[in-house]
């Protein structure tokens, strides 16, 4: 095999936490966009992913739901990251998906960082905020642990350049690196079927670049990548370590957490996705046939 020399990535950070407690809100302030705004009722059905240049480094952001139905999209996003903001709303404090993020963080052994959000609100209590979350072991710096914690306010933005401070100085401590000339690998985030464009995967790539023309096998489905979009939609020929691309060119939608890795035998990349579809078949045919 060959050796790729590594060079240092930018953190993938994961916002987890309780429905409506401004996972979303807390992207958009940093995106200085309105994603929010832009989605029925509010509520994120995906998961998004978008790296932003900070004063302090860059930063690639996921963000989850945190609607019930939806665990299993948020233990994806703790596996494919290296840092995940807890965020609580300080007027409601710790809800079953905080306890649920919790868990996921610790089952990935992915350290966390705290952000009490809302703390512009009339009922904010970030006391009991950091009360309830030494009650369900998460060890705080204002305890005498060493989980920091940021108050912040999605909606005025008080307190989120120390945020993205403690993520970085979080991540420096990481060490973070991958190689860069290498063939990619990486992680489908989501993907679907759009109108006029085919397949559309949202793919992280977590070492190596990602080049237009690469052949890809994702899970059970593989292509040619027809072209790259980054998160505005602006065409890229190639992305990096830790950057999310929109790519074009799959046979059909892989499915969220998928593993990526870049062939260069198209007849290879067949068989496998062959194989892994009569496997899929023969789960799902077992699956029904004990249901019954
Ligand atoms: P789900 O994706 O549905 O789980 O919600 P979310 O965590 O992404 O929350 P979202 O960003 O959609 O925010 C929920 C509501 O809280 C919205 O009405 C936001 O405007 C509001 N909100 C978010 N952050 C703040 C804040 O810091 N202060 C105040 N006052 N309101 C906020
Ligand atoms: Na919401
Ligand atoms: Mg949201």
């Amino acid at each position: 095999t060959t050796e790729y020399e590594a060079k240092p990535r930018p953190p993938v950070v994961t916002i987890m936490g309780h429905v409506d407690h401004g996972k979303t809100s807390l992207l958009d302030y940093i995106r200085k966009t309105r994603v929010a705004a832009g989605e029925a009722g509010g509520i994120t059905q995906h998961i998004g992913a978008y790296h932003v240049d900070t004063d302090h480094g860059t930063v690639t952001f996921l963000d989850t739901p945190g609607h019930q139905a939806f665990t299993q999209m948020r233990e994806r996003g703790a596996k494919v990251t290296d840092i995940i903001i807890l965020i609580v709303a300080a007027d409601d404090g710790v809800m079953p998906q905080t306890k649920e993020a919790i868990k996921h963080a610790k089952a990935a052994g992915v350290p966390m960082v705290v952000a009490i959000n809302k703390i512009d609100k009339q009922g904010a209590d970030p006391d009991r905020v950091l009360s309830e979350l030494s009650q369900h072991e998460v060890n705080t710096e204002a305890w005498g642990g060493d989980v920091p914690v940021v108050q912040i306010s999605a909606k005025t933005g008080q307190g989120i350049d120390a945020l993205l401070e403690t993520l970085l100085l979080v991540a420096e401590v990481q060490e973070l690196t991958a190689p860069v000339d290498a063939p990619a690998t990486g992680n489908v985030i989501e993907a679907s079927i759009e109108k006029g464009r085919g397949a559309v995967a949202t793919v992280l790539v977590r070492s190596g670049t990602l080049r237009r023309g690469d052949l890809l096998l994702c899970g059970s489905e593989y292509g040619r990548v027809r072209a790259m979009f980054d998160e505005t939609g602006r065409p890229v020929k190639e992305a990096g370590p830790s950057i999310p691309v929109a790519v074009l060119g799959l046979s059909a939608a892989p499915e969220a957490g998928d593993e990526v890795v870049v062939l260069n035998d198209e007849r290879k990349a067949r068989e496998i996705a062959e194989l892994r579809r009569e496997k899929q078949r023969d789960t799902r045919f077992a699956a029904q046939h004990v249901s019954k």
